[in-house]
């Protein structure tokens, strides 16, 4: 079994994007600029974009980080994201998601300048990806990719099985794996919460990517002797025996499929340093489309 570690693959990937950054400066480029956008104080969002901001530093990006309060109205939170699409020194925007249940995030999304479209959200840039054409990929399958493509592993008619159907991940994700390109030349099966028996899928995969949101919910039993797993949950469980009572476990029962895999990703240190690769390359990108 061999560990896809996110720390060497991202550590990797952040060295590259730091050295592509100084050629563009060198050239005449602007910094790239990345806004981020938290709506209230979900202690996970928190993370998630502390983490952002932090890497815009490291890679020497500028950022802004808005920071709002949950009652916000939709309109006001739609006006701020306008103020950024307007904005001619920000190059890439995000926004934190989920956002709290009054306002609708696909209208939130829809108002994103589709050229500052770093999460790769917007309905234009996910009809680009359809299509095949150039566009920013949503940045934690665009990760998955990255790190597939550093292990030089060749999906090529493997059966692959993508758990979860989200739009930001699952469904990208299965369209990336069937893309005739490698990674990808997949033969590749959606399960969701919804299918019957996941199991009989799951222990004909050669590669399951899972995206579920629960806690190591695959388990030995569904996984086939060399199979490659990368799990993409991040899920806070109880841990009497931390300083912290929790901590971090994936969507996958990482000590007993672990021994079974051929490669396999942790949690942490795994697919979420690579969410974060997809981003920063989406932000330089977005900066040198923008121009000098
Ligand atoms: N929430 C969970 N994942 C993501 C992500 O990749 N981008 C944004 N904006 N919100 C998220």
């Amino acid at each position: 079994m061999q560990l896809l570690d996110g720390v060497l693959v991202s550590g990797h990937i952040k060295e590259q994007i730091k050295n592509e950054t100084l050629e563009w400066q060198a050239s005449g480029g602007k910094k790239p600029h990345l806004a981020a956008i938290l709506v209230g104080n979900n202690p996970a969002s928190e993370a998630y974009v502390g983490s952002k901001v932090k890497h815009c530093e490291e890679l020497g990006f500028d950022s802004t980080l808005l920071r709002l309060s949950a009652d916000i109205s939709e309109a006001d939170l739609i006006a701020e994201v306008n103020k950024l699409n307007n904005d001619d020194k920000v190059d890439g925007i995000l926004v934190q998601l989920p956002l709290p249940a009054h306002i609708s995030p696909d209208s939130v999304i829809n108002a994103i300048d589709p050229g500052k479209d770093v999460d790769g959200f917007h309905p234009i840039s996910q009809g680009r990806m359809v299509l095949g054409q150039p566009t920013f990929l949503p940045a934690t399958p665009y990760g998955i990719m990255l790190m597939l493509e550093y292990y030089k592993i060749d999906t090529t008619g493997m059966n692959c099985v993508v758990i979860g159907r989200s739009n930001i991940v699952g469904t990208p994700m299965t369209l990336l794996m069937s893309r005739a390109s490698n990674p990808g030349n997949a033969t590749v099966t959606m399960c969701h919460s919804k299918t019957k028996n996941l199991k009989d899928f799951t222990r004909n995969a050669d590669i399951i990517i899972a995206a579920i949101g629960r806690p190591r919910y695959v388990t030995a039993d569904m996984v086939k002797e060399g199979a490659i797993v990368i799990d993409v949950g991040i899920n806070r469980i109880d841990d009497p025996t931390k300083k912290s009572g929790s901590r971090l476990v994936g969507d996958v029962d990482f000590d007993n499929v672990a021994p079974l895999c051929s490669y396999i990703t942790p949690v942490p240190k795994g697919v979420g340093l690579m969410t974060i690769c997809g981003l920063m390359k989406n932000t330089l990108l977005a900066a040198k489309l923008k121009g000098k």
